[in-house]
């Protein structure tokens, strides 16, 4: 596997590749985790070479104390992609990635009014860019990211429309530990008292996916309670449209999602389920 830190030598390994083979692309963050591997076995099935990145992206955190402790796991990142038959990695430091370049102005539209967007001001306009930078690099025809990140899903989406570029997004879907907490590599930061109660709460939301009769001001009420109970802050639950994202009071049978996000601790904890 190559190791890339610049973008014109990651540039380059693309370009003489491209002419002849299909690029698929997966941006992480690293902390990698088994949730990763299933982008990384998709990605490895579906192209002819298999390229990811990893940056903690600082544009998209807007709380500094978040950005400071999100993990890194380099050593095991990098064991993990070997081990998933990946052609290359790019790993760039912060001040050289951002040199020299022109970002766009991200029109998020209401998508960015909601949930994430408005509870995270900042986060995915920093989201749009640097997939727009990483895209500009490595040029993939198919990119990978997970459904857990449901809302920046649609965001990079919109992006590539806005943009107009020629990338096939694929949403993969939330990979869950037997106890039914999605994978996250912020669940590395709960201790096991926490990581348990974590659990009971994406229970709860699974449950509220297998049978879903509340109003949405019935289910605020059940997830404000649960959480507190294990001593979590709550900070949303949505029921929302499943494209616009807009919330929705009642579910009408037409496909929907339940976002959440509360606090554990200092960690903070997101999840979904969808409605067909
Ligand atoms: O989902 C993530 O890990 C990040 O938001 C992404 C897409 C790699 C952009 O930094």
């Amino acid at each position: 596997m190559r190791i890339f830190t610049q973008k014109a030598d990651i540039l380059n390994f693309i370009l003489e590749k491209k002419a002849s083979a299909t690029i698929g692309f997966v941006p992480t963050m690293g902390a990698l985790h088994h949730g990763h591997r299933a982008l990384f076995e998709l990605c490895r099935a579906q192209n002819e070479v298999a390229v990811a990145s990893i940056f903690v992206n600082p544009m998209q955190f807007n709380n500094p104390e978040d950005l400071q402790k999100y993990p890194r796991t380099p050593e095991a990142d990098l064991a993990m992609l070997e081990a998933a038959g990946f052609d290359a990695v790019f790993v760039p430091d912060a001040e050289k990635l951002f040199e020299g370049e022109d970002f766009p102005q991200p029109d998020l539209g209401s998508l960015n009014d909601v949930m994430e967007g408005k509870f995270r001001p900042g986060h995915f306009e920093g989201v749009y860019k640097i997939v727009w930078l990483l895209f500009r690099y490595v040029q993939p025809d198919k990119a990978y990211f997970g459904q857990k990140d449901y809302q920046q899903l649609a965001v990079i989406r919109r992006m590539v429309q806005q943009e107009d570029l020629p990338v096939e997004v694929i949403g993969c879907p939330t990979v869950r530990e037997a106890d039914g907490l999605a994978m996250s590599s912020r669940n590395m930061r709960l201790d096991a008292a926490s990581r348990e109660k974590a659990a009971a709460v994406s229970r709860y939301l699974l449950s509220l996916q297998r049978h879903f009769t509340l109003s949405a001001a019935e289910m605020k009420a059940a997830f404000e309670a649960l959480t507190r109970s294990l001593g979590f802050e709550p900070e949303y639950i949505e029921l929302a449209d499943a494209v616009t994202l807009q919330p929705l009071d009642r579910f009408s049978g037409a496909p929907a999602v339940i976002c959440m996000a509360y606090y554990a601790g200092p960690v903070r904890l997101i999840d979904n389920v969808t409605l067909n």
